[in-house]
Formats: C-alpha cells, sequence, structure tokens
C-alpha cells in the first residue's frame, strides 16, 4: 500500500492517485522507521525530492507548486536526519531561513514577519534543535511567550487571544521540552484539561470539552499527557 503511493518524482502523496506533498513524505518516512522497514525506501530517491525542495533562499517549498512555510523547513530536516541525509540540503541556509522568521515575541511565524504561533514555533524549534542551532532562540524570552498559552481551564491556546485546544498540549509542550521550560506551566492543570475533553462513554479526545472527538486531538492529547505526566 505504502509503495503505491510513492510517486515517481520520488515523494509520497496522502492517497493513491493524488500529487505528492512533502508533509506525506515525512508522514511515509515516520511510519516506516516505527515499523523499522526503511529498507523498502528508495532512500536516494526520496531524499532527492525533499531536497529539490529547497529555495535558494534556504526555505523549502512543501511541493512542486512553491508554497513556502516553516513547517516545510522543520519536515525536511526531521525527514532527511531520519534518513541521514541532512548532507543533501544547505543546512546553514535552511537555519539562516528559519531565523528570519523569529519574531521579537521570541517567537515564529510561517514566514519572514508571520505572526509567531504555537505550532510554527514547534517546527523550527525541533528544526533548530535537530541542526544543533538551539543557540539561536531565547529561551527565556520565548518560554515566557509559551507558558503564556496556559489558560484558567488548565489548557494550552496557539496565539493570545484564542481558544485552548487539546493539539495544543504537544505543539507547546514539547517546544517548551526543547528550550528546558517546561515546568514553567502547571502539569497538573494541564492533564486535568485533556481528560475533560474525553468521551468517557465510547472514548477519543476532542479539542475542548463537550466537543466531538477526532483521532488528530486523540494522538496529540495522549501525546501531550506523556510529555506532561
Ligand atoms: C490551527 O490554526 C492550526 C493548528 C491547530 C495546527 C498547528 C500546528 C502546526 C502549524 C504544526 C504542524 C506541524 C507539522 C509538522 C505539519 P488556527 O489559526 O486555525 O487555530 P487557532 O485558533 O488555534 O490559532
Ligand atoms: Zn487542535
Amino acid at each position: 500500500m505504502m509503495m503505491m503511493l510513492f510517486d515517481s518524482a520520488g515523494g509520497f502523496a496522502g492517497n493513491i492517485g493524488h500529487d505528492p506533498h512533502i508533509l506525506y513524505t515525512l508522514s511515509a518516512i515516520q511510519v516506516l522507521a516505527l515499523f523499522d522497514k526503511l529498507n523498502v525506501l528508495d532512500v536516494d530517491k526520496v531524499s532527492t525530492y525533499i531536497a529539490g525542495l529547497q529555495n535558494e533562499d534556504g526555505s523549502f517549498s512543501g511541493d512542486i507548486w512553491g508554497e513556502v512555510d516553516t513547517r516545510f523547513s522543520y519536515i525536511a530536516i526531521c525527514g532527511l536526519s531520519i534518513l541521514k541525509c541532512l548532507d543533501k540540503i544547505n543546512v546553514e541556509r535552511a537555519v539562516n531561513y528559519i531565523i528570519s522568521c523569529r519574531n521579537v515575541d521570541g517567537g515564529f511565524g510561517c514566514t519572514p514577519g508571520g505572526e509567531s504561533h504555537a505550532g510554527q514555533i514547534f517546527c523550527c524549534v525541533a528544526a533548530l534543535a535537530i541542526t544543533g542551532a538551539l543557540h539561536y532562540v531565547d529561551k527565556d524570552l520565548l518560554g515566557w511567550w509559551l507558558c503564556e498559552r496556559q489558560v484558567k481551564s488548565g489548557g494550552l491556546n496557539g496565539r493570545p487571544e484564542k481558544l485552548p485546544d487539546v493539539c495544543y498540549s504537544w505543539w507547546v509542550l514539547s517546544s517548551l521540552t526543547m528550550i528546558d521550560r517546561v515546568h514553567w506551566i502547571s502539569k497538573e492543570k494541564l492533564i486535568k484539561f485533556i481528560l475533560n475533553c474525553q468521551d468517557t462513554e465510547n472514548g477519543g479526545i476532542s479539542d475542548r470539552p463537550d466537543d466531538a472527538v477526532d483521532i488528530f486531538h486523540t494522538y496529540f492529547g495522549v501525546a501531550g499527557k506523556t510529555v506532561a505526566a
């Protein structure tokens, strides 16, 4: 099945007959790595596909259509790192591009000047961690912004004035962990919020209490609770 999603360009698509994209390519690599099956991959072809999406300024496009986003920088760096092929890209330029997306509040956005968002912060901090460039992060400033994401209910939001959402339990907590500031939020309150989002009759976790459960928030709720516990 996995090989049927593999495109001749070297990338993976979300489903059979769809176009390849760097997002699904990382998912394919991660799933295969989890099952210790990376040997089924044409590593040279897949890594060449990812590396081919790097632009002159160090940024990455998601596919041939060219949308640029720091999510794609993380995906390229994480995927190539799992495949041990980071030498196929210009890491220095990739890092410089990520740094150019850093804001005065210590956070990171999608592109230079883009609003800080916890999901993008996860991507940028993780990409800098993998490439040994975490010294570019102002840990106290970013740690302060990230711990301010915790609202009264104990849940975390993704940016100021927004509603809390279980998936930020992962994006925020893992970022705080990477910069050694995870003790700056109340883990007890966060765990309570995540457990309040459970459907205790049918199972699963929703984005916030009393919403419908879905697999995305179930996954990130379990992941966030694992880091917090
Ligand atoms: C909603 O934004 C977006 C999310 C809940 C996902 C955020 C996560 C990322 C950007 C990281 C993705 C990482 C990879 C590797 C693909 P919104 O502005 O609609 O929601 P808001 O109201 O919570 O701000
Ligand atoms: Zn969410």
